[in-house]
């Protein structure tokens, strides 16, 4: 039996043999690269819902089994045991680093801190209020500027600069755009603290005292930054790849991949379950809010509930569920919100429209009431996510410059226009 699937036109009886491709895990990929050529034919596939755009060994994950795995290693394990720099190693190099690698590794990272003195003053061009996702994207965007002519995309020493330059200075970046609007002064890293305090210490820290975070509260951000680091190929990993392979500048490439995640169907979302968590305000108005959410006719939907590729609990929704527990029992609080949460839950798992489409909560729908125990305001979720998620976009182009099936991302159309027509002298108009 051959390894293949044959298509066949059955208005002409033409038919192609297209190779199946199979990976380490998950489904087989049909080779559609023949059809056209072959048969004339496009594939259809609006939201790329079963089109594989790329082979890729960074990030693993099976929806129906709720199964997610880094180069191999199992979210739970790595959440459990590493830490989100170790992290970035793994997804950038592919293996989890010895003591001399990952040392070595901190420090690089340190050394690539600071941003260039003039980066400060694109922040004065935002209103006062502006969006912080709006102020991230400009500003790394615009840190294209300074790299521009010293980045050899094609030179693999360049790509682990370009890694290292986005993973060591995102967090000075997100920090400023929290204290812009704060009105607080930018504070420059601290190298002489680890990366996650040392992110904490730029976003909270006083001129007038002392600052110094919990260790559990650095320990519940580092975890969250474990669970986002990278998913595959979302929307925003998609669009730094369709960036990435037009040869564009990777800082470009991040800058679109921000624009992505903002959406509040994809990393928006973290601040959206939060502001529609305040709109319930308690739980006798939950069940309005699942009506309205069941409604066709209401464009409202539940907020960290869904997912195009879970149709079984998120994992990293587990994870910080129980994360989300135990930092409100560790840091004393009530959090009226965490019960609300809790509660939506369990009336959504048990009600038949959500059991039927396999909606569940996901990565989204606990993760910013641990944001807000850790005194982070809701508009900087997603700049978190983004934190987070800047090195998986880095894995992920790297991974694209290096493959061998390189090409420009061009997907066609299925036209629907006017059929050809002449042009009409304003005159002859109706
Ligand atoms: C992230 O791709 C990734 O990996 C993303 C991410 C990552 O780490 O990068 O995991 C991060 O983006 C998580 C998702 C965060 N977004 C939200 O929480 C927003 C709310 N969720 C929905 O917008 C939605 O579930 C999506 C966008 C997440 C998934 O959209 P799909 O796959 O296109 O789902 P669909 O529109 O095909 O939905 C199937 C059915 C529809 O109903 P029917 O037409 O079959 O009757 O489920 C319904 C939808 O209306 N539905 C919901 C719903 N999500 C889907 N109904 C109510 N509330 C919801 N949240």
């Amino acid at each position: 039996m051959s390894d293949t699937v044959t298509i066949i036109d059955n208005r002409t009886g033409k038919q192609v043999e297209c190779p199946v491709i199979k990976g380490t895990y998950g489904p087989p990929v049909i080779d559609t690269n023949a059809l056209y050529k072959e048969l004339g034919m496009f594939t259809f596939d609006p939201g790329y819902a079963s089109t594989a755009s790329c082979r890729s060994a960074i990030t693993y994950l099976d929806g129906e089994q709720g199964i997610l795995q880094y180069r191999g290693y199992p979210i739970e394990q790595l959440a459990e045991h590493s830490n989100f720099l170790e992290v970035c190693y793994l997804l950038i190099n592919g293996e989890l680093p010895n003591k001399v690698q990952l040392d070595d590794w901190e420090n690089s990272i340190k050394l690539y801190g600071m941003t260039h003195e003039h980066l400060s003053r694109f922040y004065n061009g935002y209103r006062y209020d502006a969006h912080p996702m709006s102020i991230m994207a400009g500003v790394v965007g615009a840190v294209a500027s300074y790299y521009h002519d010293v980045t050899d995309i094609w030179d693999a020493d360049s790509r682990l600069m370009t890694a290292k330059r986005v993973i060591g200075k995102i967090p000075s970046i997100a920090s400023r755009c929290y204290r812009y609007e704060a009105g607080f002064p930018f504070v420059y890293p601290d190298n002489s603290r680890g990366y996650i305090e040392n992110f904490m210490n730029m976003m909270f820290s006083r001129p007038s005292e002392k600052y110094q975070p919990s260790a559990i509260a650095i320990r519940a951000l580092d975890l969250l930054f474990i669970l986002h680091a990278d998913h595959e190929q979302n929307a925003s990993t998609s669009t730094v790849r369709m960036a990435g392979s037009a040869e564009t500048n990777p800082f470009a490439c991040i800058a679109a991949g921000i624009a992505t995640l903002w959406g509040k169907a994809h990393g928006g979302a973290n601040e959206a379950v939060i502001l529609m968590l305040e709109e319930i305000a308690e739980p006798k108005n939950i069940q309005k809010f699942v009506n309205r959410a069941k409604d066709k006719n209401d464009p409202f939907r539940l907020m960290g509930f869904g997912h195009r590729v879970y149709k079984n609990h998120d994992p990293r929704a587990t994870i910080i569920r129980q994360a989300c527990h135990d930092l409100l029992d560790e840091m004393h609080l009530n959090l009226p919100m965490f019960e609300i949460a809790m509660e939506l839950e369990r009336i959504a798992l048990e009600d038949d429209y959500f059991i039927e489409r396999k909606l569940y909560p996901n990565v989204d729908f606990y993760s910013g009431l641990i944001y807000q125990a850790l005194g982070i305001p809701s508009n900087m979720f997603t700049v978190m996510f983004t934190l987070a998620r800047s090195a998986g976009w880095i894995a992920q182009w790297i991974e694209l410059m290096e493959d061998k099936e390189f090409r420009i991302a061009r997907p066609r159309q299925i036209y629907i226009g006017s059929e050809k027509r002449d042009f009409v002298p304003m005159d002859q108009r109706a």
